[in-house]
């Protein structure tokens, strides 16, 4: 993404630096310590909900933010998959968009954010069948900030497509189909499907 940013747009005033976000503070790369409390805005696309510690990124953000600095963001509000699995089967890693949005909530008070836009909305995402193919496996590697090993993500994580592919077409279904996926793979003539996905909207400022 780096890249494609510096091929799109190579202005001489833009400085584009690769930087893993969810480390501590002292672990920063030195170009982006030294812009603490001088930013004014972090504006961030779809990126977000890579981030397990939401609280983490919010202090980060903080203290990179000069006073009345603000984060205006998009992110993705990983889907329900608990409302479509039976009981015993129910995913305790998994949270409920109410749930997610309670940790948003909580984690912009606890590190003082004044909010100004906090909504969920629905989203629709059209897509032919080879897109969905490619994207059903990014979709469930988002996950992977969940656990701490690769190991548990994997085994966690096995056999999910079904349940997950389900979820994204078709959320409000009271019958699971515990066999979408395989379905959808195995009839060639359903060549467009459509995503719904909750999305937060979210504009704070540092006080
Ligand atoms: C879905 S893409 C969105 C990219 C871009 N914002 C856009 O709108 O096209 C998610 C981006 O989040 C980045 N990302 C994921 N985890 C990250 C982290 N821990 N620190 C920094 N960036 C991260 C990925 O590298 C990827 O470029």
């Amino acid at each position: 993404m780096t890249a494609y940013g510096q091929s799109v747009n190579s202005l001489s005033t833009i400085e584009y630096i690769t930087q893993d976000m969810s480390v501590s503070w002292p672990e920063l790369n030195e170009d982006i310590r030294r812009l603490e409390s001088k930013v004014d805005l972090i504006f961030s696309n779809f990126c977000f909900h890579y981030f397990n510690d939401k609280s983490q990124l919010l202090s980060q953000c903080r203290r990179l933010l000069a006073t009345g600095g603000c984060i205006q963001a998009v992110s993705l509000l990983q889907h329900d998959l608990n409302q479509k699995l039976p009981a015993n089967a129910r995913k305790e890693w998994c949270l409920s968009i109410n749930q997610q949005m309670d940790v948003w909530r909580r984690a912009l008070k606890g590190n003082g954010f004044a909010i100004d836009v906090f909504e969920c909305e629905d989203e629709t995402y059209p897509m032919n069948r080879q897109q969905i193919i490619a994207f059903l496996p990014v979709i469930i590697a988002t996950l992977k900030s969940k656990f701490e090993t690769n190991e548990q993500f994997v085994s966690e994580t096995r056999g999910l497509e079904d349940i997950m592919f389900d979820t994204m077409c078709n959320p409000v279904a009271d019958w699971p189909n515990p066999n979408a996926w395989t379905q959808f793979l195995a009839n060639k003539d359903v060549n467009e499907v459509v995503i719904r996905s909750k999305v937060l909207r979210l504009v704070c400022h540092k006080n």
